[in-house]
This record gives C-alpha cells, structure tokens and sequence, in this order.
C-alpha cells in the first residue's frame, strides 16, 4: 500500500473527489495547511519581499491506495489538476506498512 500526500489549490478538491470516484477509490482525508513551495509563497518577487516568506492557504489530501491503484491515481492528478502555473501543489508517496479496519479487524488492502 501507498499513502498519497496531495498538496492541492482549495478550489480543486471537487475535481480530486472525481478522480477518486473513476477510480474507486472510498477512502480520503483532507486538512487545511498553510506552506511555501519555491517561490516562497509569493507569485512575483517585488524589491523589498526578497527575503521574506509567505504562507499560502492549500488544502492537503491523503489518500491510501492499493500498490496497483498508484499509477492512474497519478496519472489523473496531474492530467486534472494541473493550471499550468506555479502552485499547482505536489503529492509526496510513502509506502504503508498495514492497515486495519477497526470494525472488521481486517488488515492489507482488505482494509481499505
Ligand atoms: N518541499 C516541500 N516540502 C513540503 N511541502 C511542500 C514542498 N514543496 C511544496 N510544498 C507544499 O505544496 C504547496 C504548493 O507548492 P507549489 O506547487 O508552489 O510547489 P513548487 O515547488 O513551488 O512548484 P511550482 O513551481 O509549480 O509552484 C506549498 O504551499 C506547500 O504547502
Ligand atoms: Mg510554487
């Protein structure tokens, strides 16, 4: 198993839950956080801001997949949520020891 940790502009979380559904995918969590990325939270550099850092409101979604499922889930993210501009996010992959479904006991991806 896979965790996808998507970092993605707030107004893309409605295409997000699209990719998940063609997928089938039933599971996700999503959490506001504050970050920076290369430009250091700010589109254009203007004299003065050089060296000061801006926070910039993303929302950050986590999605644990079947190993299979990692390949199209990429895909999709960056065929539906890419503008093209700076900020589009990124999604960091870690692997995933187990799971369990704390009603079944169920564990592996039987408990996705
Ligand atoms: N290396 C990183 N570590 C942790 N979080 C990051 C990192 N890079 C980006 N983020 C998070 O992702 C958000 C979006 O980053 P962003 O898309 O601007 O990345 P970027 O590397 O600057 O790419 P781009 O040049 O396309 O803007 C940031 O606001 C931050 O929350
Ligand atoms: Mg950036």
């Amino acid at each position: 198993m896979k965790k996808v940790e998507v970092i993605i502009r707030p107004e893309k979380l409605e295409d997000f839950k699209l990719i998940l559904k063609e997928l089938s995918i039933s599971g996700m969590m999503v959490s506001n956080v504050m970050g920076h990325g290369k430009q250091l939270g700010y589109t254009q550099q203007y004299r003065g801001t050089k060296y000061s850092v801006n926070l910039v409101s993303k929302l950050k979604v986590e999605v644990v997949v079947k190993d299979a499922e990692l390949a199209d889930l990429l895909t999709l993210i960056k065929t539906k949520l890419s503008t093209g501009t700076v900020g589009d996010g990124k999604v960091f992959i870690y692997n995933v020891e187990d799971a369990m479904r704390i009603r079944t006991g169920e564990t592996g991806d039987s408990a996705l």
